[in-house]
């Protein structure tokens, strides 16, 4: 236990994460040692109880910084200005509240499982990704604070521990994976699945928005331990990829290969589903976690959530790489 806070881990229902309840308030003392809690507890952190960021949003900058050297301006890499916060540039917005307008995902068809169970096994559950894995170097933690959550049972985010799933994937699954990379796509760049197989050629993209190798199995520059890094539908590339060296494709060898993958990854055993209350911050760890939105009604509900982004330790491989995603005369006037 931490003069700072408490810890009860793992988190209810799920075989990794950790609850950290603070015991002063941010603005007073933002507490030392989160990030050995949260390698810890495989990934997953959840902090209850921090109205406080919504009257003052650079506390959720000021802890993101607990956990690494940087936090993304969102000013600066390329991302839609009305999705940033107009206070605070380092806090990313996702909401269906105008302006940002971003709709909730579908809901999975058929909507509950064969034996009554809310779905989170892909291919049911659909969406699962790691943030920005469409850029090199990646990042390493995302922060997300829920100003307006909507009610339980939907609007949830669902996390799967891709370590566990790689200590669990069956021999023969190891040994296709090893030395593999997967090609990540930035969505809307027309090279997700269900672009692919509407039969749409995508156009070739300018160096900073095209597709990028990642390793499939990733090991975590802090723990050592080597976890599954894989997206699905919209975040992989399935006109060039889904994999380096695999046939591609939406029906290629590369397909059959990653949905197999991804139904292991997403087993329930190791997901966690997280109901979300005013003031929760998680807290995730992108380079050994993925996650997953799930559905609300957006024509009746609205929901207010704010991001934020750590980088700066991704490993070794990435060592001395310019950033892919940033056009070089943007490094020159900003970075
Ligand atoms: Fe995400």
């Amino acid at each position: 236990m931490s003069a700072d806070f408490e810890i009860a881990s793992p988190l209810p229902g799920a075989a990794f994460g950790a609850t950290v309840r603070l015991k002063t308030p941010l603005a007073r003392q933002i507490p030392g040692g989160l990030p050995d809690v949260l390698a810890d507890a495989g990934g997953l952190l959840l902090i209850p109880g921090l109205q406080e960021i919504a009257d003052k949003p650079e506390l959720l900058v000021d802890l993101s910084r607990a956990f690494g050297p940087e936090v993304e301006d969102y000013r600066y890499t390329l991302t839609s200005a009305t999705s940033v916060h107009a206070q605070v540039p380092e806090i990313f917005l996702v909401s269906n509240i105008a302006p940002v307008n971003r709709a909730p995902p579908k809901r999975p068809e058929p909507p509950l499982t064969a034996d009554g169970k809310f779905p989170v096994q892909y291919p049911q559950r659909k969406g699962w990704h790691t943030d920005q894995s469409y850029r090199r170097p990646p990042p390493d933690i995302s922060l997300f604070y829920a100003v307006t959550p909507v009610a339980r049972e939907r609007g949830q985010t669902l996390f799967a521990n891709g370590t566990l799933a790689y200590q669990a994937l069956p021999a023969d699954l190891k040994a296709r994976v090893e030395g593999l990379e997967g090609l990540h796509a930035q969505p809307g760049t027309g090279r997700s699945r269900d672009a692919i197989l509407s039969g749409y050629t995508p156009p070739d993209q300018p160096p900073q928005a095209r597709s990028q190798r990642q390793p499939v199995v990733r090991t975590h520059p802090v723990t050592g331990r080597p976890a599954l890094y894989l997206c699905e539908s919209g975040q992989m590339d399935w006109y060039d990829g889904p994999f380096v060296g695999l046939e591609p494709g939406p029906h290629g060898e590369g397909a059959a290969l990653l949905d197999a993958l991804m139904t292991h990854l997403t087993r329930p055993e190791f997901v966690y589903v997280h109901e979300w209350t005013v003031g929760d911050v998680l807290v995730w760890d992108n380079r050994c976690l993925v996650h997953a939105a799930t559905w609300y009604d957006a024509d009746t509900e609205q929901r207010m959530m704010w991001r934020t982004t750590v980088r700066g330790n991704p490993g070794a491989i990435y060592a001395g790489e310019a950033r892919s995603w940033v056009p070089k005369e943007l490094v020159q006037d900003r970075i």
